[in-house]
């Protein structure tokens, strides 16, 4: 999950990375009411989850808390690389001498952690990469040793760091690095990283991503989650424990077990071909445990999508067999009754594929169609969905 910068500036905060004062608005009201609060000059920058803010004009210096409400009346509702700017962060101006970039992030081409660092911060890390290389550092971080003082003044040395500051911004890194782990973020990223007048160092933007593997041990990152932009159908799914991944086709897949479910996906798109470029309209993996419960709440999500125009069943019975999962898929659209209206395609292979058969065709239900084999059940399921 990516955060917004406020969020990534609420963790820095919490981990001692020195940010500066500030406040979310939603109206430019809000806006000035911040502004005022804090005092003197402040910056309104739009909180979207897109680099490029400043550039796109989503970050605008105001002199007084009237001018903070006219610039936020100007960023609230604009449009960066397809986000639209729902809030703002009024924050404290600083007074930049120097401009630095710094992050953490997984490397896993490497299969470990990478910090990269620069003194010529500011511009957007992509850009820097390709015309300046060499004023990139990227120094690899063993996961045990994890970052000292020591290796941050390493890394900020590799990076160019002016003398005068790199004690003050080596603490700023051994912090930021805590973060990294103590959050099990994939990504902490400040750019700009920067010196004041005073050679103090702040972070005047954040970048942060957390791994949503370690969810679990981290209860307090379910209020970072925005539910206003979450997509309906992946909240729901995601609620019920399901494996969900909307995709933009037509032909909705159930499958158990992910690598099964992938090569759904490839099948369906090779059949859509001889029906009018049909495609799989998304990727469900309801996992080993095909309970009725469980396939009713797939169904129920794929059934809600309104681009899918039939539905593709595909499970191989293992651990699971096969008539559990022909149970429950009866036992689904018992449960969903008239809210299921598009036709089903079920292929059952594997344990107990015989009774679980049996179950389908004496259920003799009207929107199901049994096939045998993946290749001639992925046909139907497009054909189907073309049909319809
Ligand atoms: N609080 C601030 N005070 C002064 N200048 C700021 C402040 N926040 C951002 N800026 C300036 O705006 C630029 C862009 O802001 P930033 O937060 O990095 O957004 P983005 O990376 O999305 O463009 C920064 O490089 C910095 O020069
Ligand atoms: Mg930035």
């Amino acid at each position: 999950m990516d955060l917004y910068e406020y969020q990534a500036k609420d963790l820095f905060a919490a981990h001692g990375v020195p940010v500066l004062p500030g406040a979310v608005a939603s109206t430019p009201e809000e806006a000035q009411a911040a502004a005022e609060k804090i005092g003197g000059q402040v910056v309104v920058k739009s909180q979207v989850k897109a680099g490029g803010r400043g550039k796109a004009g989503g970050v605008k210096l105001a002199e007084s808390a009237a001018e903070a409400k006219e610039k936020a009346e100007a960023i609230l509702g604009l449009d960066i690389k397809g986000h639209i700017t729902r809030r703002v962060l009024v924050t404290a101006a600083s007074d930049i001498s120097e401009e630095y970039y710094f992050s953490f992030l997984l490397d896993r081409a490497n299969r470990t952690f990478l910090a990269m660092a620069s003194a010529e911060g500011g511009v957007e890390i992509e850009q820097l990469a390709v015309e300046r290389p060499d004023a990139l550092a990227r120094v690899a971080i063993d996961p045990i040793e994890g970052v000292d003082k020591a290796k941050a003044l390493d890394i900020l040395t590799r990076g160019k760091f002016p003398e005068e500051v790199k004690d003050e911004a080596a603490d700023v890194v051994v912090k930021l690095w805590e973060t990294f782990v103590a959050e099990d973020a994939t990504l902490v990223e400040i750019n700009p990283l920067v010196r004041d007048p005073q050679d103090k160092i702040v972070a005047l933007d954040g970048k942060v991503t957390l791994d949503g593997n370690a969810d679990f041990r981290h209860p307090a990152h379910e209020e970072l989650v925005d539910k206003a932009a979450e997509d309906p159908l992946e909240a729901k799914a995601k609620a019920k424990d399901l494996n969900y991944v909307k995709l933009d086709g037509q032909v909705g897949i159930i499958g158990n077990g992910a690598g099964l479910v992938m090569s759904t996906l490839d099948v369906v798109a090779y059949a859509g071909e001889n029906h009018g470029g049909v495609k799989p309209a998304n990727f469900l993996d309801i996992g080993g445990g095909a309970s009725a419960e469980v396939m009713a709440a797939g169904l129920d999500v794929i059934l809600g999508d309104s681009d899918v125009t039939s539905v593709f069943v595909n499970v191989f019975g293992g651990i699971t067999a096969c008539d559990a999962v022909a149970s429950g898929i009866v036992e689904a659209l018992k449960i969903l009754g008239d809210d299921a209206t598009k036709p089903l395609v079920v292929r059952l292979d594997g344990n107990n594929v015989e009774e679980g058969r049996r179950i389908l065709n004496e259920a003799n239900h009207p929107l199901v169609t049994q096939v045998d084999t993946m290749d001639n059940a992925a046909d139907k399921a497009a054909e189907l969905a073309a049909g319809a």
